[in-house]
C-alpha cells in the first residue's frame, strides 16, 4: 500500500530513490521521506507528495551512496511530518521504512515503553524499529539477526528496509505479505515495492518470498535467508519492462494513457492465445491443470474492487458459455466466513497488482482447503501469481493510474478466452458459434479503438455533471457488472456518490431517488433485454431523471427517449463489457478533471491495497 525504495552502491542514492518514489507514488501519497548516509545519517520527511519532499530538501545535504525512501499510505497515525517514514530507533542509530501493518504493535509498544522507550510518532512502524534496536543493543547482535528475532515477535504484514548508521556498508530487508523486489546491479543493489523503480538501472531481479531476509552490501555481495536462518538460492529473473511504459508520454494523465492503451492491451492479452482463421484458442494456464479444472464442481471467483466486477462478468461468461456453476465472492468476505471449499472447487483470484492482501488471504485459505487455485493477474512475479497452482497473465503492462482501466478489460478478456475455451472443449457451445466468437474476439481491439472516438463528445457532456452529487448506473446481464464498474470509476476519482444497479432492480427502491437532479447512466446495448431496458429508461424519464444512454451504434429507439446517447460498435453479446465500459471510463475521467480532482492519485486511495 505504500512505496519503498532503497539503494546501496557507488552512485548517489538520493536521485535514484526520489525517481523510484515517483514511480511508486501510485501506491500511496500521504507523505514521503528519505534517509541518506554520508558520514552521518540524515532523515528528511514531509507530509504530502514526493514533490513536496523534493521542495523540502532543496539546499540540504543530499549526498550519500546508501539510502532508503518511502511514500506512505497511512494505516496507523494520521498523514503528517512526524508519522512520515523513515522512522528511527531511540538512539537514532537505526532507520526503517515499512509497507504493511504491525497488528500487535500496541502490545509491543506497551512493553517497550515500560523498558523506557519514548516514541515520537503514532505509527506501528516506529514500534518495530525500537524493538529491533533494543534487541540489537541487548545482545550486541548483527542487525540481520536482531531483525530476524524481532520479526518472530511480530504479527502482521511487512516489507521493510533498515539502515544502520554504525554499519552503512549494508542494508537489511525482510518481507511477509507485502511485496519486495531486489534489483541486482554492478556492485549495487536496489530494493523496491515493485519492479518499476529498477527500470533503467538493472534487469536482474529477485522477488523476495514471504519470511525471507535479504542482506545487501556495498561490496556487491548479498545473501537471502529464511526466518529460520536457512540460506536461500536466489531465483534471479530478467525484468522485461521499459521506461516508456512507466511514463505518461503525450497524455496528461496515466489514466487517460491507460484508457487509450486498451486496443493494444486487449490484443496483447489475446496474443498467442487465439487464431480465428486457424480456428484455435489456447489457454496454457488451463491446459496444465486440465483434468482438475474440467472436473471441477464449481468455480469460486475471489477479488476486490474493479477486479470483483471483472469476476462478476466471468460468472456470466462461464455459466453461459461453459455451463459451469460459478460463485463470486468479495475476497475480504470469503476469507473470514469459514466457507465450504473443497478439492473439487477451483478458486480463481483476479488481481491487477497480485498483491491485494484480502485476495491473497482468500487464496491461501482456499489452498488450505484443498481447492485448485488459479490466478488472473497483471503484475508478473507478484505474490498472488507465485502462490497459485496455475494462471493466466493479462499482459496489460504496468497500470499506474489508481483507477483501474486497462487491467479491467485485460481481466475480462482473459475470462472471455477461458470461457470460450472451456465451452468448446466441454461441447456446451456449437462449433459454429465457437468460430463466430473467435472471429468476433479478434475484432474487439479495433472496436475498442472505435469506441474511444466518443471521447470529445463525452468531454463536452461531462461539463454538465460536474456539480452532480448523486448518480445511478444501470445495466442488465453482462452490463450489470459494467454498471457497477462505471459507478466505482466515478466515485473513486470524482468523489461523486454513484451506485450501480441491475436495471430491473431500480423499481425495488432506488427509483425513489430519481428526480430532475439525478443523472442516470443506462447501458442499453443488450440484444436479449433491449425492450426491457428501454422500459427502464421510460421509468426514469417518467420521474424527470436525466438519462445518459450507452447504445449500440445505429440504435434508433433509445436515442429517441434518452437525454444523451453515446454509441459503441455492435458485437457479440458476451463481448459487450469490453466496449460498454469505455465511455464510462472516459465519463469518469472527464468529470473528475472538470471538478479539479487528481485523476491519477485520488484522495484516500492507493493503487495496491496490501494491508487489510
Ligand atoms: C479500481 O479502480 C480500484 N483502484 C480498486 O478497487 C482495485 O480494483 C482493487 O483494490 C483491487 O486491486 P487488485 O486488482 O490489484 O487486486
Ligand atoms: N502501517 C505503516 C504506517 O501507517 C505503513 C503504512 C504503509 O504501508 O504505507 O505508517
Amino acid at each position: 500500500m505504500c512505496g519503498i525504495v532503497a539503494y546501496i552502491g557507488k552512485k548517489e542514492a538520493y536521485p535514484i530513490i526520489i525517481k523510484g518514489l515517483k514511480r511508486l507514488e501510485y501506491r500511496g501519497y500521504d507523505s514521503a521521506g528519505v534517509a541518506l548516509f554520508n558520514e552521518d545519517l540524515r532523515v528528511y520527511k514531509k507530509k504530502g507528495k514526493v514533490n513536496d519532499l523534493v521542495s523540502f530538501v532543496k539546499g540540504k545535504n543530499l549526498e550519500g551512496h546508501v539510502g532508503i525512501g518511502h511514500t506512505r499510505w497511512a494505516t496507523h497515525g494520521e498523514p503528517n511530518d512526524i508519522n512520515a517514514h523513515p522512522h528511527t530507533s531511540d538512539d537514532g542509530r537505526l532507520t526503517i521504512i515499512h509497507n504493511g501493518i504491525i497488528e500487535n504493535y500496541a502490545t509491543l509498544k506497551e512493553a517497550l515503553i515500560k523498558e523506557g522507550h519514548t516514541f515520537t510518532s503514532d505509527t506501528d512502524t516506529e514500534v518495530l524499529i525500537h524493538l529491533i534496536g533494543t534487541l540489537q543493543d541487548k545482545d550486541n547482535l548483527k542487525l540481520e539477526e536482531a531483525v530476524r528475532i524481532a520479526l518472530s515477535q511480530v504479527v502482521g504484514a511487512y516489507a521493510i528496509v533498515i539502515l544502520d548508521k554504525d554499519d552503512p556498508t549494508k542494508l537489511v530487508a525482510a518481507r511477509k505479505a507485502s511485496p519486495l523486489v531486489l534489483g541486482i546491479g554492478q556492485n549495487e543493489f536496489f530494493l523496491a515495492s515493485d519492479a518499476t523503480p529498477l527500470v533503467g538501472y538493472t534487469s536482474q531481479v529477485v522477488y523476495l518470498n514471504d519470511e525471507e531476509i535479504a542482506v545487501v552490501s556495498n561490496d556487491g555481495t548479498f545473501e537471502i535467508k529464511t526466518f529460520d536462518n536457512e540460506i536461500q538460492t536466489p531465483y534471479v529473473q530478467r525484468l522485461n519492462m521499459n521506461i516508456e511504459k512507466l511514463e505518461k508520454g503525450d497524455y496528461e494523465h496515466f489514466m487517460l494513457k491507460e484508457i487509450y492503451e486498451q486496443p493494444n492491451t486487449i490484443a496483447d492479452c489475446m496474443r498467442g492465445r487465439v487464431n480465428a482463421a486457424a480456428g484455435w484458442l489456447k489457454m496454457g494456464g488451463i491446459e496444465v491443470q486440465e483434468e482438475r479444472i474440467f472436473n471441477a464442481k464449481r468455480f469460486i471467483m475471489a477479488a476486490c474492487g474493479t477486479s470483483w466486477h471483472a469476476a462478476l462478468i466471468g460468472e456470466y461468461l462461464f455459466e453461459e458459455l461453459a455451463r459451469i456453476p460459478v460463485e463470486v465472492e468479495y475476497a475480504s468476505e470469503l476469507r473470514y466466513r469459514n466457507p465450504i471449499i473443497n478439492k473439487d472447487d477451483v478458486v480463481i483470484a483476479l488481481s491487477q497488482s497480485g498483491e491485494t492482501a484480502d485476495t491473497m488471504a482468500a487464496l491461501e485459505l482456499a489452498k488450505e482447503k484443498g481447492a485448485l487455485i488459479y490466478g488472473i493477474v497483471n503484475s508478473v512475479g507478484s505474490s498472488i501469481s507465485r502462490i497459485t497452482d496455475s494462471g493466466s497473465y493479462i499482459h496489460a503492462g504496468p497500470e499506474i493510474g489508481v483507477a483501474s482501466t486497462k487491467a479491467f478489460t485485460g481481466q475480462v478478456t482473459a475470462l472471455t478466452l477461458m470461457a470460450i475455451y472451456m465451452g468448446y472443449k466441454r461441447g456446451t457451445i456449437p462449433k459454429s458459434y465457437y468460430h463466430q466468437l473467435l472471429e468476433g474476439l479478434e475484432k474487439i481491439p479495433a472496436k475498442v479503438k472505435e469506441a474511444l472516438e466518443c471521447d470529445n463528445q463525452i468531454k463536452k457532456l461531462a461539463t454538465k455533471f460536474i456539480n452532480t452529487n448523486h448518480t445511478l448506473y444501470l445495466g442488465r446481464g453482462y452490463n450489470f457488472p459494467v454498471a457497477l464498474e462505471g459507478a466505482l470509476k466515478l466515485k473513486e476519482i470524482s468523489y461523486i456518490h454513484a451506485e450501480g444497479y441491475p436495471a430491473a432492480e431500480m423499481k425495488h427502491g432506488p427509483i425513489a431517488l430519481i428526480d430532475e437532479n439525478m443523472p442516470v447512466v443506462v447501458i442499453a446495448t443488450n440484444k436479449s433485454a433491449y425492450e426491457k431496458i428501454a422500459s427502464n429508461i421510460q421509468e426514469v424519464k417518467a420521474r424527470k431523471g436525466i438519462v445518459i444512454a450507452i447504445v449500440t451504434k445505429g440504435d434508433t429507439e433509445i436515442s429517441k427517449i434518452a437525454d444523451y446517447t453515446i454509441e459503441i460498435p455492435d458485437t457479440e453479446e458476451p463481448f459487450t463489457p469490453l466496449l460498454s465500459v469505455i465511455p464510462l471510463q472516459l465519463l469518469s475521467y472527464h468529470i473528475a478533471l472538470a471538478r479539479g480532482c487528481n485523476v491519477d492519485q485520488p484522495r484516500n486511495l492507493a493503487k495496491s491495497v496490501t494491508v487489510e
